[in-house]
């Protein structure tokens, strides 16, 4: 079944920005692009790396360690060394509350 957190408000992460948040035990990069927001694993699938601490260009987060980039829509690897894609997450907005669906 699935469980649903509140992790930031609205208004926390801008356009153009990113956030690294708990949802559970996990960690997860919550973005904001075009009014929308993203949540993925804040774990690159190359070698771990926070992505919340990459570099955001448009939909693809970069990662800071090796350059990897991926699709926040789909999770998709854009760019290697990255081989497999990340995990995304379901974003639903209730109120002020930004909640994330796992
Ligand atoms: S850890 Fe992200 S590209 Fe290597």
């Amino acid at each position: 079944m699935a469980e649903k957190f509140i992790v930031a408000k609205v208004g926390d992460v801008q356009n153009g920005q990113k956030k690294r948040v708990k949802a559970g035990n996990l960690f997860i990069m919550l973005a904001m692009v075009e009014d929308k927001y993203y949540a993925v694993q804040d774990a690159c699938s190359h070698n771990k790396a926070s992505l919340s601490a990459g570099y955001l260009h448009g939909h693809r987060i970069e990662c800071g360690w090796h350059g990897a980039q991926f699709d926040l829509r789909t999770g998709e690897v854009k760019v290697l060394p990255a081989a497999k894609s990340l995990n995304i997450f379901q974003v639903e907005i209730d109120g002020e509350n930004i909640i994330i669906v796992l």
